[in-house]
């Protein structure tokens, strides 16, 4: 599937990045402008033939045909039978969407509209906290938001407590006064082992300091009977459906908790720029469509080239929680080692992805990805402007820093300037050993994303580009998305090690080093 590809990896030879640039309309060439944002992806390997190839494979793969099935409700989650139509939640102007011949919108339309009454009401109240208790997709996506838009915060105050640790919500709740605290249990499946806990200890705290927990929870689910069962309310549930899949959910009644932290105002302007870049990803002939090209530069950088890894470097110190949420959205969509139907993968599926906010990362991790022996592929984001006009210059030196970055990946340090760098310190063999330590190769790839500001519109977009990224790598690697039956071995073994840890029951049916762990532990509680 990806030979050709390849090939063409294998046959460049040394070529240099920077030499691309002879041609002066490279810049240009390879970067798209599109809804208020810029995409250059021309300090990377590719060029005429490596696109068209990579475009022809998007063709082949039948990424436009099945982008249209996707939005119209059709079944793409093949291994669960379930559509995938997080899209219809920011389907603002309810354009029609069936899915066994119901249209879903005047369902979604009902639901936005009774959040938006909650977060009216819960935003006048003399609610000081808000706590959201979920994990993965009923976390990650609200808990970036929240930060990503602090500078639109005017709610409550939202917390976010996912880890079963109890360190999690014993330090939030240290925060939080019981009368003035409500609580949110967000789970699509109102049965993960982490949330229950985590909700019931929520009850118990409520209990213990003699506040009842009435009107203190609300639900965010697809099982409403299980929310129903555990104390909370009908008219307190939100409801979505099997088609809104977990790492997908911030647009609907997941994103509660970021509705009440912005406003049912903002919150709309974030679902219209996710609809926008929904448009745009629909209409936009495959070369001028900016996830489907984001998409190709993945494609290249892992299938092509074999890197394992890319890094997400957003210069948006409010963004530090996106690269999270980006793991789980392409990790657990692409981390899959069969095909369609079953048969193994004949290639790499999607990478690993990782990285933490600039500048911060620069005096961290950065050295390896100059002068480490693997290439890492990179992906920066900045924002025009900040939101602080007082620190102007603080913005100024954040985009030099992001610029510098990626210019300094593409053109390296050669030996000889590196000799230069040090002709005067050092002498002979000495100077000859300090100038290899200073060399840096160069040539290593990177992308930039520039935007206006970091709007609650623009976040709608950022998330929508970066999801419809990952459902073109999907349809290129031949994968099913949606489904993450990698994430059920280590639950099921959990539970069945729960009672082993406390000693309720004997280890038993265990290799020696996880009986020895146990042992230890239990040891060392005496
Ligand atoms: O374990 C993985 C997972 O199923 C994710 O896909 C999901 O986002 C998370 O757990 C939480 O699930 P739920 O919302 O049902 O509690």
């Amino acid at each position: 599937m990806f030979e050709t590809l390849q090939e063409k990896a294998a046959s460049l030879g040394d070529r240099r990045i920077e030499d691309l640039f002879a041609d002066e309309g490279r810049a240009a060439a390879f970067s798209l402008t599109a809804l208020g944002m810029l995409f250059d992806y021309s300090k990377t390997q590719l060029d005429e033939a490596i696109l068209g190839e990579l475009l022809g494979l998007a063709e082949k793969a039948g990424v436009a045909a099945r982008r249209d099935a996707m939005f119209a409700g059709a079944k793409i989650n093949e291994t669960e039978g379930r559509a995938v139509l997080h899209t219809a939640l920011r389907n603002l102007e309810a354009r029609p969407v069936e899915v066994d011949g119901a249209d879903v919108m005047p369902g979604v339309l009902d639901t936005l509209s009774r959040m938006e009454s909650l977060a009216a009401e819960l935003r006048d109240s003399d609610v000081r906290d808000v706590v959201n208790i979920g994990i993965g997709g009923s976390d990650l996506g609200p808990a970036m938001g929240v930060l990503a838009l602090a500078p639109y915060h005017d709610g409550p105050r939202c917390h976010f407590v996912s880890n079963v640790d109890g360190a999690d919500i014993a330090d939030t709740l240290k925060h939080c006064d019981p009368e003035r605290t409500v609580f949110i249990v967000a789970s699509k499946t109102f049965t993960t082992i982490e949330t229950m806990t985590n909700a019931a200890t929520a009850k118990a705290w409520l209990a213990g300091q003699g506040v009842s927990g009435e009107g203190k929870f609300i639900a965010l689910s697809s099982n409403v009977e299980k929310a129903g069962a555990f104390g909370i309310p009908p008219e307190r549930v939100f409801g979505f459906e099997d088609w809104v899949g977990g790492r997908y959910s911030m647009w609907g009644p997941i994103g509660l908790s970021l509705m009440i932290a912005v406003g049912p105002a903002d919150f709309r302007a974030f679902l219209a720029g996710a609809q926008a870049m929904d448009r745009h990803f629909v209409e936009a002939p495959l070369a001028e469509n900016m996830p489907v090209l984001l998409a190709l530069v993945g494609i290249w950088h892992n299938q092509g080239l074999g890197h394992a890894t890319r890094a997400v470097l957003p210069y948006d110190n409010r963004l530090a929680r996106f690269p999270a949420y980006l793991q789980q959205m392409e990790m657990e969509s692409n981390g899959k080692g069969v095909a369609m139907d079953g048969t193994p993968l004949a290639y790499n599926s999607g990478p690993v992805v990782w990285g933490e906010p600039g500048t911060n990362g620069q005096h961290a991790f950065y050295q390896l990805i100059h002068q480490g022996t693997r290439v890492i592929p990179c992906e920066f984001m900045i924002a025009a402007e900040g939101h602080e006009p007082d620190l102007a210059h603080h913005h100024d030196l954040l985009v030099a820093n992001c610029l510098a970055q990626s210019e300094a990946l593409m053109r390296g340090r050669s030996l000889d300037e590196a000799r230069g760098k040090v002709t005067g310190k050092f002498e002979g063999d000495e100077l000859e050993r300090q100038a290899r330590h200073r060399v840096f190769p160069g040539n290593r790839p990177s992308t930039t994303l520039v935007y206006q500001k970091m709007d609650p519109e623009t976040l709608g977009k950022l998330i929508a580009l970066y999801e419809h990224r990952v459902f073109v790598e999907g349809v290129m690697l031949n994968i099913n998305s949606y489904d993450q039956w990698g994430v059920e071995l280590g639950k099921e073994l959990a539970t069945a090690l729960g009672p082993m840890v406390t000693g309720e029951e004997p280890v038993t049916g265990k290799d020696g080093s996880t009986a020895q762990l146990i042992g230890f532990v239990q040891g060392m509680r005496g």
